[in-house]
């Protein structure tokens, strides 16, 4: 049956953002890395022609952010025509991108046909740290000529820095490394541990002091650089009262498409196992954001479970993330354990101070090796 618009907003309004992992092949091996731990396979990742589709249904559907992820999107050799099929659909492309694999000539290539952002990722504010830390020796130097490029080009820039127990103390000297880049804006956030992160939740995990600390550091330098450069900060949520707005909540903000064309609510969504995800190769873009059991599984307020149902913050954190709650009370429609009106919060913490109890500096396990 076909709905008109009215009956449509009814289940949700249009997505805003589409997030598309265009391949889940990289260089770099980031032991917080929060793709899943059975990668798609190169054979398996939607064409160029593929992917095209895909963005013209998005900007039917009403999405304006595209956000080209993997994955390292420049693995994919197609990624300027990418770019080019994005522009042509009406999209603001960003790219997010670790800068291994983009030399002058393709970065003049995507500017050229249309990217209009960048976000590029650090892993480390010295050449040692950074090329430990993604796995990759070389990879630091190469990220530092890139977004000298991109200065160059005045193309907006975001420097992206995941933070962790082994680099917290370094945010000071990352904020300075995302200034002296050219960045405008800097994404501090705290690794989550999902996908591969998991494998190494002791080396990672930070302590509820460093995560105060940050919180204070972050509040400080927002104050200070406040006209020069934007902060954004996504804290650890183990030790805090409330949980975040995971996603925004569930199918209300935004769209992620993996690299063989799976439709789903949020990036760790395979991790429930009782949704089944559609795919764009079977059916339409349009079809999966309105009428999807997946999408609407969590949507709105009333799957929620008491303390979630009857409280006043359900409409403004949406009980949190369903694959946290997923994740340690083993069933996706808990409230978020990172809440304290969650009877598991206290396991939470416990669960954080036990993987952040350490003096040693453990080896990270790094992805195939
Ligand atoms: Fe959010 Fe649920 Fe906690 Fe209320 S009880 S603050 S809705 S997670
Ligand atoms: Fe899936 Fe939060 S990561 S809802």
């Amino acid at each position: 049956m076909e709905r008109n618009r009215e009956q449509l907003a009814k289940i949700a309004p249009p997505p805003m953002a589409m997030l598309a992992e265009v391949t889940h092949r990289c260089p770099l091996a980031c032991p917080y890395c929060s793709n899943p731990l059975e990668l798609k396979a190169a054979s398996q990742e939607l064409t160029t022609e593929e992917w095209a589709s895909v963005f013209q249904q998005a900007a039917e559907l009403g999405v304006l952010h595209l956000h080209l992820s993997g994955g390292e999107p420049a693995s994919r050799r197609d990624i300027v025509e990418l770019i080019a099929a994005a522009e042509k659909a009406d999209l603001y492309t960003n790219l997010i991108t670790s800068g291994i694999g983009i030399n002058e000539k393709r970065l003049d290539a995507m500017i050229d046909v249309g990217l209009k952002h960048i976000q590029l990722s650090i892993q480390g504010v010295d050449e040692k740290t950074a090329d430990l830390v993604g796995g990759y020796k070389g990879g630091y130097k190469r990220k530092i000529q890139l977004a000298e490029w991109i200065g160059a080009r005045s193309v907006p820039l975001t420097v992206n820095a995941v933070c962790h127990r082994t680099n917290m103390a370094s945010i000071p000297d990352m904020i300075d490394l995302a200034i002296e880049l050219g960045a405008g804006r800097l994404e501090i956030a705290t690794v989550q541990f999902h996908g591969w992160a998991i494998e190494n939740r002791s080396q990672l995990m930070p302590t509820r002091e460093q995560v105060e600390a940050t919180t204070q550091l972050v509040a400080d330098a927002r104050e200070r650089l406040e006209g020069k450069l934007v902060i954004d900060y996504v804290p650890a949520d183990y030790y805090a009262t409330y949980p975040k707005a995971c996603m925004g909540g569930w199918g209300r903000i935004g769209i992620n498409v993996d690299p063989t064309g799976l439709v789903l609510p949020c990036h760790a969504a395979e991790s429930i196992p009782s949704l089944n995800f559609e795919n764009t190769r079977e059916t339409s873009l349009h079809d999966i954001w309105y009428h999807s059991p997946s999408f609407n599984a969590f949507r709105g307020t009333d799957w929620m479970q008491e303390p979630c149902r009857s409280c006043e913050r359900k409409t403004a954190d949406f009980g949190g993330c369903r694959c946290q709650a997923m994740a340690i009370a083993g069933d996706a429609t808990a409230t978020d354990p990172a809440c304290h009106k969650s009877p598991l919060k206290n396991r939470m913490i416990e669960l954080a101070e036990n993987a952040a109890d350490t003096s040693e500096q453990l080896e990270f396990v790094y992805r195939g090796r």
